[in-house]
């Protein structure tokens, strides 16, 4: 069969990477694809929002089966037009995707089907939204409506930082038509978790815990990013914990959709803050996460084609049975990103080392924002290489990471160096005897 993944990221180069392991796949299209997409496959020239242009290139290709990885064609509809036409596609509705695409449409249904999430309250009046923060005891965060390419949320320690936020989304239109409602809820404390689930009928098999980075630098400091790296599984992510999470979240989550006549299939993300009173939900995202996906697909033994397909078929039940299998050893995945991310920044730096990180053992160099010029790989993006490794644990897996992104240089390159580090101190504490005085788990 023919596949196209959808969308130019790390995570559709993880996907593109892994469809192409599955004995069931003839060749792999990416459109619009990057560098590392190219090596997988087959890139075609078509941007992800081409929705008419897609179709057209699905059906005259014979594609057996798309998969989508952003959220804007998921929005936009890709999956009615493609099923309008018989094609098979995985992923939700567009009426399904609002789940992702609308803030207020999330935490309306959060609190119509009891999902644990934050307090909160809507605003369309830049006013009324100022004096709730004045009347408020405890820090918020404030959060555009649509879609802001996971720059929406603006976490705020003061309340002069919440009036700024205000400012910014809703005077300021920084996210455009995004910011026209705000949603202004309580800041929570605790760790994230995101969990990301393949949902179809009644149906949802969890696929393992993963944790990313969103803050842009070491130590959590600096702005909110779409994601600075990511590993997986994550000690937090206990199975109790997990099937807690499919109880409280995920179940009720599906049921809601069906209720309000907007049935959800596909890939269904919840972002999580886990509390001392429990998990709670931050945000749901309507597709894989970036770039949790990278070290998933490190990780997945299961024949991803045979389950995508199974989503779409709705034959999920017969995996939910067997359950997935999963390499058991960690992965972890460091991003390379170019300076001035998540601002702006220079596209088209050359990048050197690519061949040479490739010869690490149990390391693979996902592209994220890169393309071919003049027969040279340069960078093409913010992110621009998902750097992910396999390791006997979480130390290891990490120590590979990074001995990769060594290899690596591009003019203005910069990434955290402190992905897992707080899942491996965890780790240490809990070993017996485990203290965290044996020298920093974030010295390489
Ligand atoms: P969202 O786009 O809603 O997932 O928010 C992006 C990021 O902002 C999350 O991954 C968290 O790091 C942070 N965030 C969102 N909501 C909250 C909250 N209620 N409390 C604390 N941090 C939050
Ligand atoms: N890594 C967060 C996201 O994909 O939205």
């Amino acid at each position: 069969m023919k596949v196209l993944v959808v969308g130019k990221g790390g995570r559709e180069h993880a996907l593109c990477w892994k469809l192409r392991q599955s004995p069931r796949v003839q060749a792999v299209y990416c459109a619009p694809g990057n560098a590392g997409s190219a090596e997988e496959g087959i890139n075609v020239e078509i941007e992800a929002h081409e929705l008419d242009r897609l179709v057209r290139f699905a059906r005259q290709e014979g594609i057996g089966l798309t998969v989508v990885g952003p959220e804007e064609p998921l929005a936009l509809g890709i999956v009615d037009a493609f099923e309008k036409e018989g094609l098979r596609i995985v992923g939700p509705s567009k009426a399904a995707a609002e789940l992702e695409a609308s803030k207020v449409f999330a935490k309306e249904l959060m609190r119509q089907f009891d999902i644990p999430t934050a307090e909160f309250r809507v605003f369309d009046d830049p006013d009324l939204a100022r004096k709730y923060i004045e009347s408020r005891d405890h820090p918020v965060v404030v959060k555009a409506d649509g879609l802001a390419g996971g720059k929406g949320a603006i976490v705020c320690s003061t309340k002069e930082e919440a009036l700024a936020a205000v400012e910014k989304i809703m005077v300021e239109q920084a996210f455009g038509a995004a910011g026209r409602r705000v949603v202004i809820e309580r800041r929570l404390d605790g760790q994230e978790l995101s969990v990301i689930a393949l949902v179809s009928g009644r149906t949802i098999v969890m696929l393992e815990p993963t944790q990313d980075h969103k803050p842009a630098f070491d130590e959590d400091r600096g702005p909110n990013t779409g994601g600075m790296g990511a590993y997986s599984p994550t000690p937090i992510g206990t199975p109790e914990l997990m099937r807690e999470i499919e109880r409280v979240v995920l179940v009720p989550a599906v049921h809601g959709m069906r209720r309000l006549h907007r049935p959800f299939r596909g890939v269904l993300y919840a972002g999580l803050m886990i509390t001392p009173q429990g998990p709670r939900v931050l945000e749901f995202n309507v597709r894989f996460g970036d770039p949790e996906t990278q070290p998933l697909m490190m990780r997945l033994k299961t024949d991803l084609c045979a389950l995508l397909e199974a989503i779409v078929d709705n034959q999920l039940e017969s995996f939910a049975a067997s359950g997935l299998e999963w390499d058991e050893r960690p992965a972890v995945c460091v991003v390379l990103a170019s300076e001035g991310y998540p601002g702006p920044y220079q596209k088209g730096r050359t990048i050197f080392g690519l061949d040479h990180a490739a010869q690490l053992p149990q390391v693979k160099v996902f592209h994220s924002g890169t393309k071919v010029s003049n027969g040279r790989v340069v960078t093409d993006g913010g992110r621009v290489l998902s750097v992910t490794a396999l390791g006997e644990n979480l130390l290891e897996a990490k120590r590979r990471a990074y001995e990769a992104v060594k290899c690596i240089e591009f003019a203005g390159m910069f990434y955290r160096r402190d992905i897992a580090d707080r899942a491996i101190r965890r780790l240490r504490l809990a070993q017996p005897g485990g203290d965290a005085g044996t020298g920093s788990p974030g010295t390489l």
